[in-house]
């Protein structure tokens, strides 16, 4: 006699919870860089090619469910966090780019190594040509572009040794999943623009906020003249 196997639909945020607790348990007593790195090009595809997860995140997001939370400060519009270790050794993130879209040319503070979970996945890596004495200013130059297929990875490094830009070449929609190493001691990323060689500093919307509110609290109270009332 046959019994009836019923199928229970995971929770997305308790899948996600889970593969990353049994991520951070395995990489305990691993600091170095190269070895976690190696460890994420192993573990990352399982999960890009688990195209009921992504789905069902999706579904969550059009929902209004409270995870994964959209409130949460990102770097980038169209990035998603999905979760931070609390041991802060790494950080899984999703990243959704429409037909044709791209990030900007831009640095990060941390190790990273990213897939397509659906689409394809354009990554252009970019090398300074320049001593790196001026901070705003940048000559770039590509040094490689790879057009990744689900399930396959790339790797970028901190600072200068991992300039780049991903997006979607394509006319569909593209899932890049990515997993950040332990942010070093920066607290902006930097945005280049290739054509005009200038580098910007972005910093996370919280600090930038601080930082703006300095300034007009100096402006404001500094000498010479100050705000009239009433405007
Ligand atoms: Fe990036």
């Amino acid at each position: 006699m046959f019994q009836a196997v019923t199928m229970v639909a995971v929770d997305p945020r308790e899948q996600v919870q889970a593969l990353c607790r049994r991520w951070a348990q395995a990489l305990k007593g691993t600091a170095e860089r190269d070895r976690r790195m190696e460890f994420f090009r192993r573990e990352l595809p399982a999960l890009l090619s688990d195209g009921a997860l992504f789905e069902g995140l999706l579904k969550g997001i059009v929902k209004g469910d409270p995870y994964p939370e959209l409130r949460q400060e990102t770097m980038f519009a169209n990035e998603l966090v999905l979760y931070r270790d609390p041991g802060r050794i790494f950080s899984l993130r999703l990243y959704i780019f429409g037909p044709g879209e791209f990030t900007p040319l831009h640095d990060h503070t941390s190790w990273g190594v990213s897939g397509a979970a659906y689409g394809q996945l354009e990554a252009a890596r970019y090398r300074r040509a320049d001593d790196g004495s001026d901070p705003g200013h940048a000559e770039l130059i590509l040094c490689d572009r790879r057009v990744l297929r689900p399930g396959e990875t790339e790797t970028t490094l901190p600072f200068d040794e991992g300039i780049h830009r991903t997006g979607n070449p394509a006319d569909g929609v593209t899932l890049m999943v990515s997993v950040y190493g332990t942010p070093l001691r920066r607290l902006y990323i930097q945005r280049f623009n290739l054509e005009t060689g200038r580098v910007r500093r972005v910093f996370p919307p919280r600090i930038q906020k601080k930082m703006l509110a300095e300034q007009a609290l100096k402006a404001m109270t500094g000498p010479g003249p100050g705000l009239a009332p009433g405007g």
